[in-house]
């Protein structure tokens, strides 16, 4: 683009000079002219330069020129202003502002932290090591009920709306803790802290208010959004031995935690000898006239013998008159409505006991559900991102961000192609909630089309995530699960979508053929119908094959030696896959779908396909590239020459030749099937059929692993650091897909169909029955599942696409 551009401006620019020059008569001073003409064009040249590579630098963090999704938000969006949009927290309440007042839990047991143990809770972390913990009941907009299984403690966090007024309205959470084995009696104290506290450049303000005795009776303050509101801590049950409060400044969202931690101190209580863990009391910061600063940062503590149960309120004061407060008894009704609509709503939706599961297997898709849908975060800022014009990375633009995230302990943050398998359950819940998590993955989309992998916005986000991924390459791809999530509401609500969501579809459908348009641009390979990820690394020697981070299945096999001539099969099968649906998206639009039509029959062709992809030596399909099997991990035998060599590097023992990748049989080579792209009555459907069943290849009782055992990569460490991925367990996703086509072959006529069926059902068993045996046994869902045992592996809980598991128990594909 670059060339062609200065190119195309070089001749024309210079015979417009040349030709004014040669009519000079006199030969010195056309020689003059000529010069100052050059000169004169140089310069321009160079100023063009400047000004296109300027232009070129922008591009990468300009947005996509077209009327933004995203039309409401804030107060606007009514009934999902509110909510847990912490996902990271075990239990933090925000509103969807760009700056928002929030709130957190947090709490410890005193004698722990006493003796120095760690037991403070407050983000969702796996070495809190917590038996259990999760939603098991939500519906993204009113309520969530919640227990976490904290050693010998159970602690029961349940919180429900109210609408009223102008600002968002009122909502109470409870708080119990109970001893999880009711015949042990005394289990001794538990400290409780409830926080508010304003981000970064909130305008707003945030007060405790101090009740006689200078004792915290609550917070309040006021913000462009909530105007003024007020917090009150209500016991319930149990005796309180003592309360405490905090007000300061915290440097950020990032460091509450250690906020808290460092105004924590050691007091005796009036009228006994007894020394407690208190918080510090007003600890404002003097500003350099001496007067205190304002204060962003809000806590209250309460110290109390368990079990032990409180409330907190939050009451917005444009609701005029209270008639009823949102508390005891009326916290129950409130709640109890809401839990009834949602058994009611889910048996409708999902018909689980209609299907004939017993009860223990329902609860266990509730929570699935549950804690997926309130695992939906709300986060603003500006990700990092570079293109190859910039030299260095640079801001995107500061922007919201509605989504449901992974795992909340490990990736609580936006990753845009879980986002679309995500979308199938959230889209089968609540269409409105959906619509608006893809209006706001769209609004992302920057002037090349692009959008990023990784969404990692705000101070408390970024603090999560390692600092070689926080740059997010506009040159790199993730597959574009999205077009899944529209299919299938498609499949499943397409008059609802085009009565009710007609405008919305119509502007999102430049931004979709935008996002086409960059796949099929800049992820082609080097011949006609072929594509290959980008962001692999052809120098490195640490990995003992490069990873695919772009391709979504990170360390899956592929060609040993990256180059131009790479073609992977399922990107070229998920952009066929997305010409459909754009074809589909153009024709209900009535805009026209020819192209996409046509790119659609090109991809589908199974001659080509074949032709491309097709190892006839394995009988399977196959990436192709520049390959060999014959790669180790070893030991360098030269001497160490830095401190910072590798212990171990990558040793080539044969030249790699081009052909296909054919001995890393896996996932790769099933998605021709998994996108529906086979003929139904291709061979080679039966042979893929054939291979799906093969135990010492992708067959196991509890689902189909990664990668097959007969692969020289099966369960191999990439470096000596980084554990086999995609190299063996079983992950949910990709199981979905395949039943999903097992399904889909099974209902279409053909010579396999009966063979797709009995396949389904078993493989559609196995899975089912080890998720739940895997809960039963640890408590949470998992990222994926050993081949081996079925034990669940990886992050904890998982309850982004693993969460599938719903949808497959439903059949709802
Ligand atoms: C927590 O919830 C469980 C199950 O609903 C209940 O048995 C227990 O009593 C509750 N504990 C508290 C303290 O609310
Ligand atoms: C996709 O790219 C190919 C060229 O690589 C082109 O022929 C085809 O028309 C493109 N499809 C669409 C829908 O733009
Ligand atoms: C889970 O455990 C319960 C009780 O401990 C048992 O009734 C149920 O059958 C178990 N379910 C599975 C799938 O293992």
């Amino acid at each position: 683009m670059v060339k062609s551009k200065s190119h195309e401006r070089t001749p024309k620019a210079k015979n417009k000079h040349l030709n004014h020059a040669c009519h000079k008569k006199e030969a010195e001073s056309t020689k003059m002219n000529l010069m100052n003409s050059v000169l004169t064009l140089i310069c321009m040249l160079v100023a063009a330069w400047f000004g296109y590579k300027g232009y070129l630098e922008t591009r990468v963090n300009t947005p996509f020129d077209s009327e933004k999704l995203v039309s409401i938000n804030g107060l606007d969006t009514a009934d999902r202003y509110w909510g847990s949009y912490r996902p990271g927290l075990y239990f933090g309440m925000k509103t969807r502002d760009p700056q928002s007042l929030v709130s957190g839990l947090m709490w410890y047991r005193p004698h722990n932290l006493r003796q120095g143990g760690e037991s403070f809770r407050h983000w969702c972390e796996q070495g809190d090591k917590l038996d259990k913990y999760g939603w098991f009941e939500h519906d993204g907009k009113t309520f969530g009920i919640q227990q976490v299984y904290d050693g010998d403690l159970l602690i029961n966090i349940s919180y429900v709306k109210k609408p009223g007024g102008r600002h968002g309205g009122d909502w109470t959470a409870r708080i119990g803790v109970s001893p999880r084995n009711s015949k042990i009696k005394d289990l001794g104290e538990i400290s409780f802290i409830f926080y508010s506290a304003l981000e970064d450049k909130s305008t707003g303000n945030i007060k405790a208010s101090l009740g006689a005795d200078n004792r915290l009776s609550g917070m309040e303050g006021y913000t462009d959004g909530l105007g003024a509101y007020r917090f009150s801590m209500n016991p319930i049950k149990g005796t309180v031995e003592e309360h405490s409060f905090l007000i300061t400044v915290t440097p950020g969202l990032n460091l509450v935690k250690e906020t808290i931690l460092q105004n924590l101190r050691l007091a005796s209580q009036k009228g006994s000898n007894i020394k407690r863990i208190v918080l510090g009391g007003d600890q404002l910061p003097l500003d350099s006239e001496g007067k205190k600063t304002d204060p962003n940062f809000c806590a209250t503590q309460v110290t109390a013998k368990i079990p032990f149960e409180f409330e907190v309120l939050f009451e917005s004061g444009s609701v005029p008159l209270r008639k009823e407060k949102l508390t005891g008894k009326n916290f129950d009704i409130a709640l109890n409505e809401q839990r009834k609509r949602f058994n009611d709503k889910f048996e409708r939706i999902f018909k689980l006991k209609e299907k004939g599961f017993k009860e223990d297997a329902i609860e266990y898709a509730k929570l699935a559900f549950s804690n997926l849908i309130g695992s939906i975060g709300y986060f603003y800022g500006s990700a990092q991102v570079q293109s190859v014009y910039t030299k260095s990375p640079v801001p995107y633009w500061k922007a919201p961000l509605y989504t449901a995230v992974p795992s909340r302990s490990f990736f609580p943050r936006g990753f845009l192609w879980d986002e679309g398998f995500h979308g199938l359950i959230i889209s089968t819940w609540d269409l409105d909630i959906e619509l608006d998590i893809i209006s706001h993955w769209f609004d992302l989309m920057n002037s090349e089309g692009w959008i990023p992998r990784e969404m990692i916005l705000g101070s408390e986000a970024l603090a999560k995530v390692p600092e070689e991924f926080v740059t997010q390459l506009s040159s790199n791809a993730n597959p574009p699960t999205f077009f899944l999530t529209l299919e299938y509401i498609l499949n499943t609500r397409e008059s609802e979508l085009l009565d009710r969501h007609y405008k919305l579809l119509d502007k999102l459908y430049p931004r979709l053929q935008a996002w086409f348009e960059w796949f099929n641009t800049t992820q082609v390979g080097d011949m006609p119908g072929t594509y290959r990820w980008r962001g692999r690394d052809s120098l490195t020697n640490r990995e003992l094959n490069p990873k695919t981070l772009t391709s979504g299945l990170d360390d899956y096999p592929r060609a040993s030696h990256p180059n131009i001539d790479e073609r992977h099969v399922d990107l070229r099968c998920w952009i066929a896959f997305a010409a459909g649906v754009m074809a589909r998206l153009a024709n209900v639009l009535h805009h026209s779908s020819e192209k996409y039509s046509e790119t659609s029959h090109y991809l589908k062709d199974n001659n080509l396909l074949n032709n491309l992809h097709w190892s006839s030596a394995s009988q399977s399909y196959a990436d192709y590239g520049l390959h060999t099997d014959k790669v180790e991990l070893k030991r360098p035998t030269a001497p160490i020459r830095s401190p910072t060599a590798p212990d171990f590097i990558r040793v080539v023992s044969e030249d790699p030749v081009l052909r296909y990748v054919d001995s890393s049989f896996g996932y790769v080579s099933l998605f021709p099937f998994i996108l529906q792209i086979i003929d139904p009555d291709s061979p080679h459907l039966d042979k893929v059929l054939q291979d799906l069943t093969k135990s010492e290849l992708l067959w196991t009782k509890f689902g189909l692993r990664s990668l097959a055992k007969t692969s020289p990569l099966y369960l191999k460490y990439n470096t000596e650091h980084d554990p086999p991925y995609w190299r063996g367990p079983i992950w949910i996703n990709i199981n979905y897909l395949t039943l999903r086509a097992l399904n889909y072959y099974s209902n279409t006529p053909g010579p396999y169909a009966v063979k797709a069926k009995k396949i389904y059902k078993e493989l559609r068993e196995n899975i089912i029955k080890n998720m739940l045996t895997q809960y039963n046994k640890t408590g949470f869902t998992w990222e994926n599942y050993g081949d081996s045992n079925g034990e669940g592996k990886g992050s904890h809980p998982f309850n982004g696409w693993s969460s599938l598991v719903l949808m497959i128990m439903a059949e709802l594909y």
